[in-house]
């Protein structure tokens, strides 16, 4: 079952391809495939998914609160900026969320400074391109054994 949940939002499946002096060169497959790699070496199973389609990105959300998930790290791309319905998806399931950014979000358009997500995350990384991914990782897996710990401990 898979307890990390990464999710990436609109033409995010470009990456790679897509302006890469914003976003580097690396594709969102490799990616998915290197956080997968990393999650197992630490004994947890990830789960991806990558929409265009903001409906589908909040019906895994609500999918997520009955499948065991245990935290969420999600890059929402541009609706970072826009989606108030993203945003009161990760309220209503109330599963702990790291938003990550490729980019630095604060150091580029006036538009891009405000994040939907950010006041309601446990973190943000932004900034430091395909890494943002595995420094996200990385906290989420201390975060569920903390939680772990905290469960065994009460
Ligand atoms: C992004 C930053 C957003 O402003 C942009 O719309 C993206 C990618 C990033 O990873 O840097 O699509 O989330």
């Amino acid at each position: 079952m898979a307890d990390i949940l990464l999710l990436n939002g609109p033409n995010l499946n470009l990456l790679g391809s897509r302006e890469p002096s914003h976003y580097g060169a690396t594709s969102l497959e490799h990616i998915v495939a290197s956080m997968t790699a990393s999650a197992a070496r630490d004994g947890h199973q990830l789960s991806a998914l990558q929409s265009n389609a903001e409906h589908s990105l909040i019906e895994r959300i609500h999918a997520a609160a009955g499948d065991g998930t245990g935290i969420v790290i999600i890059n929402p791309g541009a609706f970072t900026h826009t989606s108030i319905a993203l945003r009161d998806a990760f309220l209503a399931v109330a599963i702990p969320f790291i938003e990550v950014h490729l980019s630095n979000i604060y150091s580029r358009e006036a538009f891009r400074k405000n994040s939907y997500f950010s006041d309601i995350a446990m973190g943000v990384v932004t900034g430091f391109g395909s890494l943002s991914y595995q420094l996200a990782l990385r906290a989420a897996i201390e975060t569920l054994a903390e939680t772990e710990q905290q469960t065994k401990r009460d």
